[in-house]
């Protein structure tokens, strides 16, 4: 069994380049699908969830290359549109296909992974959105079916020899600003004969970053980035080239991790305007942080002592739910009493447990915990749940008494090239081992 060992005690100190992001290269992945011409990624994390991505668009029939941190997607044809489980159930956002196929192809089809980690997850707000485009879609017995009416229309087009127009405008409202179903229905719309307009839209920097590579594509997209997004879709998309932006769940990770072991620590291929969210909380908590918006980088000096505070998840340019697990581990280490409150996803309190265990003082009540700060963390031997939970039990081992393992690297290498390979970079006293 593999596991990551690490000593606590020693301040985390030195330079990295962030990895690319995986949740900006997972959709962009997904556009692909949306052009019969070549698309090309650079750098694109090497993580477990762009491989499956990568082993998705090849199951649909595209042609996908990866070189180090390029991959190359050349989708001619589809040949497969329904989706096998088990891949899907390897990557819950899997789902992100559904609208570029339904765009190409007309037809989609999925089941989904049972259970569940972080929370419910349902795809309501996807499903509802794409049936305002005009797919009837069927969720039966776990799985959802799509195909379109329109394609026939779309058909008929072509036989009669006309061109598809921009006609009625149709709205939709997302009741929450969800990531998956603002990109599923920005990559549907790009390729559809329809004006869209998305509000309630999602304002997360990969978001933007998705919209900005269907504009390369040719797409015509206006709001990027605000909560109102226009989109006049096109008949077709042309390849394009982009470069995929850095992980702000990495940096963050990184800069806590400084933060939590009194280090000091300086992050290149950073945008500090997109890590704004965690940089305020961090400065708040006593951190000396600057950094520089042309020449990317983040430098973060840990205080003596960190101070406490509240925080709430929410949606960008809130506090990201992705980077509550660490900061909780920040805030076993501060001075006085804190308290975080988890607004996105219902189930994220999972290293909770596993804290405790290394005599973190936390109690939960519904969607709250109180930390109780001023903690001396005692080493144990912890099993990651999911991707952020895993991270932040690598945290919690840097800054606490003795040596820590944790197991269950599969979540932790969903969404990290390597977080034994970064933290050694930076200084700690870390190294991947098989029992
Ligand atoms: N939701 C619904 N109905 C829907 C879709 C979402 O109720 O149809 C709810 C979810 O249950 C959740 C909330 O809306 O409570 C937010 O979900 P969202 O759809 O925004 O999340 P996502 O698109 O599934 C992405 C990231 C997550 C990140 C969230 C929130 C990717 C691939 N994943 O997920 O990343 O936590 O946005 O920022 O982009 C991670 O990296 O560890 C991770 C989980």
């Amino acid at each position: 069994m593999e596991y990551i060992e690490v000593e606590g005690g020693h301040a985390i100190q030195g330079e990295l380049a962030v990895q690319g992001s995986k949740n900006a290269a997972l959709p962009m992945m997904a556009a692909a699908l949306l052009t019969s011409q070549p698309v090309v990624l650079e750098r694109c994390p090497q993580i477990e969830d762009v491989r499956v991505m990568c082993d998705l668009l090849r199951y649909v029939g595209a042609e996908v290359e990866q070189q180090g941190e390029q991959i190359r997607i050349c989708a001619k044809r589809i040949s497969n549109t329904r989706l096998p489980s088990e891949l899907v159930a390897k990557m819950r956002s899997s789902i992100i296909l559904m609208g570029p196929l339904l765009a190409r192809t007309g037809k989609a089809g999925m089941c989904f992974p049972g259970g569940c980690v972080i929370g419910a997850r349902p795809i309501d707000l996807h499903v509802t959105g794409l049936r305002r485009l005009g797919y009837s879609i069927a969720v039966e017995e776990g799985c959802v079916l799509a195909e379109s009416p329109l394609q026939a229309g779309r058909a008929l087009w072509q036989k009669v020899g006309g061109r598809p127009q921009c006609g009625a405008v149709s709205r939709i409202h997302l009741r929450f600003p969800s990531v998956g179903a603002t990109e599923n229905l920005l990559m549907a719309a790009a390729l559809s004969q329809q004006e869209i307009v998305i509000t309630g839209a999602a304002r997360e920097p990969e978001v933007r970053q998705l919209g900005r590579m269907l504009q390369q594509m040719g797409a015509e997209i206006e709001g990027l980035g605000s909560e109102r997004i226009r989109i006049c879709g096109c008949e077709t998309l042309q390849g394009t080239t982009c470069r995929v932006m850095s992980d702000r769940i990495a940096a963050g990770t990184y800069l806590i991790a400084g933060a939590v072991t009194g280090g000091d620590v300086l992050l290149h291929h950073v945008d500090p305007v997109d890590n704004f969210p965690v940089l305020q909380v961090l400065e708040e908590m006593g951190c000396h942080i600057s950094c520089h918006e042309k020449q990317q980088w983040i430098h973060l000096r840990a205080p003596e002592m960190l101070k406490r505070i509240s925080v709430v998840t929410r949606p960008h340019p809130g506090f990201p739910t992705d980077l509550q697990a660490m900061l909780m581990v920040a805030l076993c280490k501060a001075g006085g009493v804190s308290s975080i409150e988890e607004t996105v996803f219902e189930d994220r309190f999972r290293h909770v447990e596993a804290l405790r265990r290394m005599g973190a003082r936390i109690t939960v009540q519904g969607s709250r915990a109180t930390i109780r700060g001023g903690s001396r963390l005692k080493a144990a031997d912890l099993w990651a749940t999911d991707l952020r939970a895993g991270a932040a039990m690598v945290l919690a081992g840097l800054c606490s008494e003795g040596v820590s393992r944790v197991y269950n690297l599969e979540h932790v290498r969903r969404g990290y090239e390597s977080m034994s390979r970064d933290l050694l970079a930076l200084g700690a006293h870390i190294k991947e081992c098989l029992d």
